[in-house]
């Protein structure tokens, strides 16, 4: 156990925002709100500010870290800011040549396929994660935590195995083939690269809490390809070890959530895996569109849940898209506590007006 510093904000400013609560499992008087990707290309003041700087850049660039992770909540009072990042900087960081190309997603010079391979990851370490490695983050998280007040700001990292897909692809790929073969092929050379990856991003959702963030989301965007079996032997333990540092931590005098900071566990399509996804040890599981609030509560019955409006009906007429809101928000009282969010990222034609109007329509809808 690891008491945070008492000037931590979950010790205060942001303890009774009805985001923390709502992850502690309580509800508050209006369901919280907050989108993935809310800091992004739907946002005109995000496309004029990202001009002319490549993606990585912006994400090591404190001031505009800050200023676009601000842009969101300020347009659609959300009720979090999530860091404004992506899951490959701590690689960047760390000094794997890794670019992200618009329209495509990460890319990797050199794919990660052999124990060759590994053992040159390994060499990026030879003392562990070094300590300042993340200083552009913990930078932007110290001005935004004072920036944000009551507000909660919400850290995250990619989990082992999505970054592991990333790596062993070189690139994003559809079904993962690449990596589903090595970690059967190569079992050794599989549990080498995803104890290696949950040593950093340990360290980077550390990073991220230590510095002000007041919750650590886990994006294992690809785990839905997954069969639970491979999950379950191949994956959770390295995403387990990836949380642990954060799940040492406690807030001191907090009796929520037993004291301890708020984690949240995310995958798209990953209905077959949320019991498996809450066993790693987080307090709240992330849920895609595919899979009803109530049914994703039955699973995983006691456990706060987030999400999951369809990101396809963003773009739907407006009666059609509140509706869908009022079912999910009815569907998510079957859990003990819900965050609203999609059920994957906002896509970037999005209009902005109508994130707008969804925060005003849960917030709305409180005591309904
Ligand atoms: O507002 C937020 O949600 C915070 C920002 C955020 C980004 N990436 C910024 C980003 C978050 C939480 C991520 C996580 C991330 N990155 C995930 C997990 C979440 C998920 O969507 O499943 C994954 C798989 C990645 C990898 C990645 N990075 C992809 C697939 C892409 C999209 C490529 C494209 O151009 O369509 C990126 C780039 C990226 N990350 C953008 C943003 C805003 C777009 C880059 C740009 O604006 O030019």
């Amino acid at each position: 156990m690891t008491l945070l510093p008492a000037d931590h904000p979950l010790t205060g400013a942001t303890a009774s925002s009805s985001l923390v609560r709502a992850y502690s499992g309580e509800r508050p008087p209006t369901t919280p709100v907050w989108f993935m990707r809310q800091a992004g290309r739907s946002l005109p003041e995000y496309r004029a500010l990202r001009t002319g700087t490549r993606m990585l850049e912006a994400c090591l660039d404190p001031d505009l870290v800050t200023e676009i992770t601000l842009q969101p909540v300020r347009r659609h009072g959300v009720d979090a800011a999530i860091f404004f990042s992506d899951i490959v900087v701590p690689l960047r960081l760390i000094g794997v040549d890794v670019d992200i190309v618009p329209g495509k997603g990460p890319v990797l010079a050199h794919p990660v396929r052999t124990a060759a391979d590994v053992a040159a990851l390994r060499a990026l370490t030879p003392d562990g994660v070094p300590a300042g490695l993340f200083e552009p983050v913990t930078t932007a998280v110290g001005q935004l935590a004072g920036e944000l007040g009551t507000t909660p700001l919400i850290g995250f990292a990619g989990a082992p195995f999505t970054l592991a897909a990333y790596l062993v692809e070189g690139g994003p790929s559809k079904d993962q083939l690449a990596a589903r073969t090595l970690m059967h092929g190569q079992p050794e050379v599989w549990a080498d690269l995803m104890s290696w990856l949950a040593d950093l991003t340990g360290a980077f959702l550390l990073a991220q809490i230590g510095a002000g963030a007041s919750a650590a989301q886990l994006f294992d965007s690809w785990a839905g390809g997954l069969s639970l079996a491979d999950y379950t032997a191949l994956v959770a333990p390295h995403s387990a070890a990836a949380l642990a540092p954060v799940r040492e931590l406690r807030v001191p005098g907090a009796a929520a959530n037993g004291g301890r900071v708020p984690t949240v566990h995310f995958g798209v399509g990953t209905g077959h895996l949320l019991g498996a996804m809450h066993d790693v040890g987080v307090d709240v599981v992330g849920v895609d569109y595919r899979t009803p609030l109530d049914q994703a509560a039955a699973v995983v019955p006691g456990v706060p849940l987030q999400g999951n409006v369809d990101p396809a009906l963003l773009a739907a007429p407006w009666p059609v898209l509140e509706a869908h809101v009022h079912d999910v928000l009815a569907r998510g009282t079957a859990a003990p506590a819900h965050v609203l969010n999609l059920g994957h990222g906002v896509p970037p034609e999005t209009d902005p007006g109508v994130l707008t109007r969804i925060v005003e329509t849960v917030h709305a809808a409180a005591g309904r």
